[in-house]
């Protein structure tokens, strides 16, 4: 179904593509050190390969010819991955309600020459297909969603008996940052983001839920494995990557009343917290990510 072009509707459309290329560029972990847009999309696997690959390898999942679908597709960076994975005698589909997404998607992929992985707007709730697939997965995705559950079901329903159905998903609570010695204007920054998150979104601690969205679906018991980034203060694309985050907020922040306008932090803020995380010998962990995964029966 498509979305309507006036009203709400024109408005939630254009909203989600305004989201989907920051959530594409600013939510997917990279610490690469040629960072520009371009090689910042084309990467975000760090996260991939120390959570999606330990996840295949335990469900014995062979992915070469899988048929998979990722709901959610942004960009496009897992989507190429998984064409990779499952090589040209399977296929992939990405789905994302953005059309701005799947634009960059299409041409990202035609450009790395992967015929095997086509997209298609929809929402995950309107999306329908003819056939079941092997694998279906979405990541970062749920976090942003009123209903999770609905995602759940909606993606579970499009895989086959025997497949896997699986999810990727943030600790966005507040006290997912740690630091030992404590380093105050590290947390001061995520606190602020914290606070934000907990206002925006209607459900910023779905990650840390998400044994019980499977519950709530319908769904076997899942599995789960988790990843966190750990600091010691050596490298500044880091912290620029939480600046940045933090300058997309920025709006968003000022207006919610968490912060005002003068206190916003200046120029320098990344290096800031690099020299106060070296300076106090701190251990930083970076809020986790979870990957979930079940079979369906
Ligand atoms: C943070 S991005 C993640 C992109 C991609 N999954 C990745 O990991 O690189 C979230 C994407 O999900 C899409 N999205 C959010 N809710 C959706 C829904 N209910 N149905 C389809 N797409 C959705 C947004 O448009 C956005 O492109």
């Amino acid at each position: 179904m498509r979305v309507s072009k006036t009203g709400r509707g024109a408005a939630m459309r254009r909203d989600w593509d305004e989201r989907a290329q920051k959530d594409a560029f600013h939510y997917v972990a990279t610490w690469r050190k040629d960072w520009t847009r371009e090689t910042f999309l084309e990467s975000g696997d760090e996260e991939y390969v120390k959570v999606v690959e330990p996840v295949l390898e335990e469900f014995e999942f062979v992915p070469d010819g899988a048929s998979m679908l990722e709901i959610g597709c942004g960009a496009g960076d897992l989507a190429m991955r998984l064409g990779e994975l499952v090589g040209p005698s399977g296929f992939v589909i990405g789905v994302d309600r953005s059309a701005d997404a799947i634009d960059i998607a299409r041409s990202r992929t035609r450009a790395a020459g992967l015929e095997q992985v086509s997209f298609q707007q929809s929402s995950a709730e309107e999306f329908t297909a003819s056939m079941k697939f092997d694998l279906a997965i979405a990541r970062l995705v749920l976090v942003h969603q009123k209903d999770p559950t609905a995602v759940v079901r909606a993606v579970a329903k499009v895989v086959r008996s025997g497949g896997t159905v699986a999810f990727y998903e943030p600790d966005l609570t507040r006290g997912a940052f740690r630091s030992s010695p404590y380093v105050p204007i590290l947390h001061k920054v995520a606190d602020w983001m914290g606070r934000l998150f907990e206002k925006e979104l209607p459900h910023h601690d779905v990650g840390t839920r998400l044994v019980e969205q499977f519950y709530r679906a319908g769904l076997p018991r899942p599995r789960l494995i988790s990843h966190a980034p750990v600091l010691t203060g050596d490298d500044l694309l880091r912290f620029q990557w939480l600046v940045d985050i933090l300058e997309t907020l920025r709006p968003k922040l000022i207006r919610e009343g968490i912060i005002t306008e003068d206190e916003f932090p200046s120029e320098g803020l990344a290096e800031q917290l690099q020299a106060a995380v070296l300076e106090a010998h701190s251990q930083v962990i970076f809020p986790s990510t979870f990957g979930v995964w079940a079979k369906i029966i």
